[in-house]
């Protein structure tokens, strides 16, 4: 199976989490192609053929990104107006996503007690979730790292992020 993870972040080199796991996956990229949103498109004009292209030629797509305003990050939210198009990703004849797997890959600065008595990180993803779903993609458990802004220690790290591959390439 072949994996697509399209990381959106605005400032990967100041990133922990987000860099960390890029890293660790980037150690196998005979099955896993990482492709970074803003480094392809730093003037945010994003070229949609390439991206529908790029979703063709995977099995599966994993959706990796920090929660900004109990939100995606902007690029992310123009990548999927733009990219999941009438007629292509849904509507009479758009089911060129249609079975494939998805999953999202999510950091916090909340923790996980935060959003159990505030708001669930579930809900709020919905509209993402019910979105791939919409498109006829399978959602598989979404990898999570809480608490991304305390003082972490970069062993927590580094096992979240062998955790996040071993659970893609399973
Ligand atoms: C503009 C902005 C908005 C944010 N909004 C939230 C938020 O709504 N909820 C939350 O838990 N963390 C929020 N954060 C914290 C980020 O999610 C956190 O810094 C990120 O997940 C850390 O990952 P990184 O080490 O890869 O950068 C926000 C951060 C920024 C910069």
């Amino acid at each position: 199976m072949k994996h697509s993870v399209i990381v959106t972040h605005p400032n990967i080199e100041e990133s922990k989490v987000n860099k960390s796991w890029v890293n660790e996956l980037q150690q196998h990229d005979d099955k896993i192609t990482i492709h970074q949103l803003y480094n392809e498109y730093p003037d945010l004009n994003i070229d949609v053929t390439k991206e529908q292209e790029l979703l063709l030629s995977h099995d599966s797509i994993i959706i990796q990104f920090p929660l900004h305003w109990f939100n995606t990050p902007f690029l992310l939210k123009k990548w999927m107006d733009e990219v999941l198009t009438y007629g292509w990703a849904f509507g009479p004849e758009g089911d060129k996503l249609k079975g494939k797997k998805f999953r999202l890959s999510v950091s916090t600065g909340g923790t996980e007690k935060t959003y159990d008595s505030f708001v669930s990180l579930e809900d709020l993803l919905k509209s993402v979730t019910v979105s791939f779903q919409f498109c006829g993609l399978e959602m598989l458990p979404t990898h999570v790292f809480y608490g991304a802004n305390d003082n972490l220690e970069f062993k927590d790290i580094q096992i979240n992020s062998k955790q996040y591959s071993d659970l893609i390439l399973q």
